[in-house]
């Protein structure tokens, strides 16, 4: 067996919300410890929650803890333990990042709700854009940015979420940086989610992806329009699929 770096969005990847007891993650989490402890195989979180989400959600469900986190949709990177950002990464997203712009830009969009202050980090400044509105007001609000030639992107996920970021961050570069400082091969390298800000962890061609079965619309359509071998679109639902796409990877 051979080690690989496991990359998980949580909330209704990981982690399945509408069950009490979960126990494919149970199951999940068992077999990842073991393949740590035994092969030094990495486990990463990817999510946009912010650490203090991050915090209350990894204690209500007893998560493994991580080697690394993704957090903030790919903004915030914590190495084992630490509770400081990863400097390198902080560098490399603070060029060309004006936040303020960004902040003072949006607030010309009354459709776009600002998220709560927790969830509004250095590097993330988040709203809540209704699904009905966001095909016309996405490309505004990008245009808008875009005269300010700011280093931003935007990302859309679940119909409701706006995140505006870095242009060179999200969870899939975060991943990549990751995967470069630990150096593993793309090959082995599995990314897993259910929704729009996780396209991201499956745009990098070489690595390999598992979308879960109960994965957002936004998702599937794009995993159609942009096929890859290298992923693999899972029957089961959350940890289920998880561990039905790192067996058909044949990483287990
Ligand atoms: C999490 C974050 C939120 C973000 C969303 C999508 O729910 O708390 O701020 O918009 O993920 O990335
Ligand atoms: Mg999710």
């Amino acid at each position: 067996m051979t080690p690989f770096v496991f990359v998980s969005d949580l909330d209704h990847t990981f982690v399945n919300h509408d069950v009490e007891e979960d126990r494919q993650r149970w199951e999940l989490q068992e077999k990842l410890d073991a393949h740590r402890q035994k092969y030094g195989t990495k486990i990463v979180y990817a999510t946009g929650r912010s650490p203090q989400l991050y915090q209350e959600l990894a204690v209500e469900k007893q998560l493994i803890s991580p080697d690394a986190l993704v957090l903030s949709v790919g903004t915030e990177i914590y190495m084992q333990g630490s509770d400081t950002p990863d400097t390198e990464w902080v560098n490399l997203l603070a060029q060309n990042w004006q936040r303020e712009t960004v902040v003072k830009t949006a607030a010309k969009f009354p459709e776009l709700k600002a998220q709560p202050d927790s969830e509004q980090r250095q590097f993330k400044v988040s709203f809540w854009l209704e699904e009905e509105y966001s095909e016309k007001i996405l490309p505004e609000i990008e245009s808008e940015l875009r005269k300010y030639a700011l280093n931003i992107k935007l990302i859309y996920s679940s119909g409701i979420d706006l995140d505006i970021v870095p242009a060179n961050s999200d969870k899939g570069q975060a991943m990549h940086f990751l995967r470069q400082r630990w150096e593993f091969a793309a090959a082995q390298t599995v990314a897993c989610g259910d929704s729009g800000n996780d396209i991201a962890l499956f745009a990098t061609g070489e690595s390999r992806g598992i979308i879960v079965g109960n994965a957002r619309p936004e998702l599937i359509q794009w995993h159609h329009q942009n096929p890859n071998p290298n992923r693999y679109l899972a029957q089961n639902i959350c940890a289920g699929g998880i561990l039905e796409g790192l067996n058909h990877f044949g990483f287990l």
